[in-house]
């Protein structure tokens, strides 16, 4: 059977991720910023002998990723499933920046979802199905103004799940992310459209239907796929450098010891 391993699988979109990839059959690790009080996820285990184990994983605290790597050590995980954010981010005004609370968005929401692809890229690359998927948002791109701590920290994920499509490809790993709809949960004091069961159906769809030729795209629910990053159109244009110039230049910085 495959693993799946979902981070902030006790509530909202990753407990109904969790209950959808459960039906199908799936093993899953449910990683949980505070287990002793994952109730929801512990009755899933409880009605699910041998399906679900439940470990720590506070995305603010990397020692805890660290110590979640070296537990899983060798154990294949066909799904790495990057679910959960800070998504109680205080409102800003220009004048008004809490720029500590930025920089938690900033290390939840996006450099401890690289941290979990490095730390268990091993376990996904040794595992049948090879995939990492991320939680991301399209909330970036719509008005009305603010939300910058969630939005710029949901822009930047983008960027990493790319550069991690690109990184992990020779490895077999495809990487992707999706806006998983407006759903009702916490986070949108129960104001979306979706039920979080709907939202697991799009997402869950999405991803068993991935394969590498899609690495490094941007889902929206229904399986269409939204621009990830800019992309620079005309590589000749405006100074970038053709990939064989690229190649020179690498071979320049190393040779003066320039690491890149
Ligand atoms: N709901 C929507 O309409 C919507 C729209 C766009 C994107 N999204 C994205 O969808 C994903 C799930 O959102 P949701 O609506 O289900 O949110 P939610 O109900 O607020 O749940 C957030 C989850 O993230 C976990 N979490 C928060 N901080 C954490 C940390 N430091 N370490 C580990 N886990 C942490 C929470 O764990 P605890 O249970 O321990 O608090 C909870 O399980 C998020 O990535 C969110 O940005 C949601």
């Amino acid at each position: 059977m495959p693993t799946a391993l979902i981070t902030g699988a006790n509530r909202g979109i990753g407990f109904g991720l969790a209950r959808a990839f459960l039906a199908d059959g799936w093993e899953f690790i449910a990683a949980v910023r505070d287990p002793a009080n994952a109730g929801d996820v512990r009755a899933l285990a409880t009605g699910h002998p041998g399906k679900v184990s439940i470990e720590k994983c506070d995305l603010a605290d990397f020692t805890t990723i660290d110590a979640l790597g070296a537990k899983l050590k060798g154990r294949a995980i066909d799904l790495l499933l990057g679910n959960a954010a800070k998504t109680d981010n205080p409102a800003n005004t220009i004048g008004n920046t809490d720029y500590d609370a930025w920089i938690d968005a900033f290390r939840i929401n996006c450099m401890a979802q690289y941290k979990l692809a490095e730390v268990l890229a091993e376990n996904v690359a040794i595992s049948a199905q090879k995939k990492m998927f991320f939680i991301s948002s399209r909330i970036g791109a719509k008005p009305p103004p603010g939300m910058v701590f969630f939005r710029s920290s949901k822009s930047a994920l983008n960027q990493v799940v790319f550069q991690l499509s690109l990184m992990l490809k020779d490895r077999g790993i495809t990487v992707a992310c999706a806006h998983p709809g407006f759903v009702k949960t916490i986070s949108t004091a129960n104001m979306g459209v979706f039920t979080i069961d709907e939202s697991a159906g799009y997402l869950k769809k999405i991803i068993d239907r991935l394969t590498m030729d899609v690495s490094g795209s941007f889902f929206e629910p229904d399986g269409s796929t939204l621009p990830i990053i800019t992309r620079q159109m005309n590589p000749a244009a405006f100074g970038a450098k053709a990939p064989d110039a690229w190649a020179e230049q690498k071979k320049a910085w190393a040779d003066a010891g320039v690491s890149i």
